[in-house]
């Protein structure tokens, strides 16, 4: 029996509708990790070993959750992060999302797999959009896609920099994954590259073992400035080391992510990794978080460690497939909610009170006081 939206009470929920509603290949497909799939749970329990530092008599009858993103004003710090082929999830994909991110007021990142265009996404009407950028060894595509994206209004590129090669995603090999034939990556329709052959492995690897440029370093960043005149942000940094080469690359901001567990287990959570990259950052330039994020508490913790943001991922493609687009705005409103009432609980009246002080984590105690 269909589920009604007021039956949901949280975003999780839309993952066990998901599951009985998609076929097994495309639910397998947006849910799994990496090999042990160690990283996909750290994602989620590092959030739970982190607690409360709650403040308390400070008049919260007024509580302001916008902020700005590379110059952007957006109505919270929760935005959309890429994920592939949303029509596999509902037929208006990506289109859906778009415009459930716009009513909510937040970005929306489009992936370069998407089985919608950047035009089609930029007639949907008005919305701040991201475009998320795999660097394919025909590097005339590459700038053809990104003149494409800046020409449809986009306001950012980010750029995926742990994908030379595709995570060995076990459930993707077992059911040999492969884009339904009536769907192509919509980006690249026309060329070769825009369909994806079945094989007898996941199609996807092999697609990405063709297609994606494995040799992309840091030069390839500064190229891509040459290209582009849209802020960079790096999506994969998880080491101090590799922040402070994105700020000396010129990058705009950087997104700690490990591609929701998808690419090399036993990498720590993103929220593990975050203060790493934070403190090597020094300010200079922002620092996103994606992974895991299913509560407003998670957001909460995210910014107290020092994000500027945060994206969803998984919770999104879920939503799409059970409720289409008002499914993707319940997700946002539910996190709207649930931080809002984070921030009320915290004592914290706006983003900028959102501090280190109003978060401990388990890790932390354990130094300091080792028997209790
Ligand atoms: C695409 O980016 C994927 O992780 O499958």
């Amino acid at each position: 029996m269909a589920t009604s939206m007021m039956e949901i009470t949280n975003v999780s929920e839309y993952e066990k509708l998901a599951k009985e509603r998609l076929p097994k290949m495309v639910y397998d497909y947006y849910s799994s990790g990496a090999e042990d799939q160690w990283t996909l749970e750290e994602n989620r329990n590092c959030f739970s070993r982190i607690l409360f530092r709650p403040r308390i008599l400070i008049d919260v009858s007024q509580i302001d959750m916008t902020t700005t993103v590379l110059g952007f004003n957006i109505s919270m710090p929760i935005m959309i992060a890429p994920t592939a082929m949303q029509k596999m999830a509902h037929p208006e994909g990506e289109l859906a999302t778009a415009r459930a991110a716009s009513s909510a007021g937040t970005i929306m990142t489009l992936s370069s797999w998407a089985t919608s265009s950047v035009e089609e996404v930029a007639s949907t009407g008005n919305g701040i959009r991201f475009f998320q950028l795999y660097v394919m060894r025909d590097r005339n595509v590459v700038t053809q896609l990104v003149k494409r994206a800046e020409e449809s209004g986009f306001k950012a590129i980010a750029l995926t920099v742990d994908t030379p090669r595709l995570g060995r995603r076990e459930a993707d090999i077992k059911n040999r994954f492969t884009l339904p034939p009536y769907l192509t990556i919509k980006n690249f329709e026309g060329l070769d590259i825009g369909k994806i052959d079945r094989t007898n492995d996941s199609a996807l690897a092999v697609y990405v073992s063709s297609q994606v440029d494995r040799s992309l370093n840091w030069k390839d960043v500064e190229w891509l400035q040459t290209i582009t005149k849209l802020p960079i942000l790096l999506k994969g940094v998880l080491t101090a080391e590799d922040a402070r080469l994105a700020v000396q690359a010129g990058a705009a901001g950087i997104i700690v992510s490990n591609h929701g567990a998808r690419q090399l287990d036993y990498v720590p959570a993103t929220i593990m990794a975050l203060e790493e990259v934070v403190k090597a950052v020094q300010g200079r330039i922002p620092v996103f978080l994606d992974g895991g994020v299913r509560r407003g508490t998670d957001v909460f913790k995210a910014l107290a460690l020092g994000a500027s943001g945060v994206f969803i991922g998984r919770p999104i493609v879920f939503s799409l497939a059970v409720h289409g687009e008002a499914g993707v705005r319940k997700v946002l409103q539910m996190l709207r909610d649930e931080f809002e009432l984070t921030m009320a609980l915290s004592g914290c009246r706006s983003i900028k009170e959102i501090s280190r002080n109003h978060v401990t984590t388990e890790w932390e105690t354990f130094r300091i006081s080792p028997k209790l």
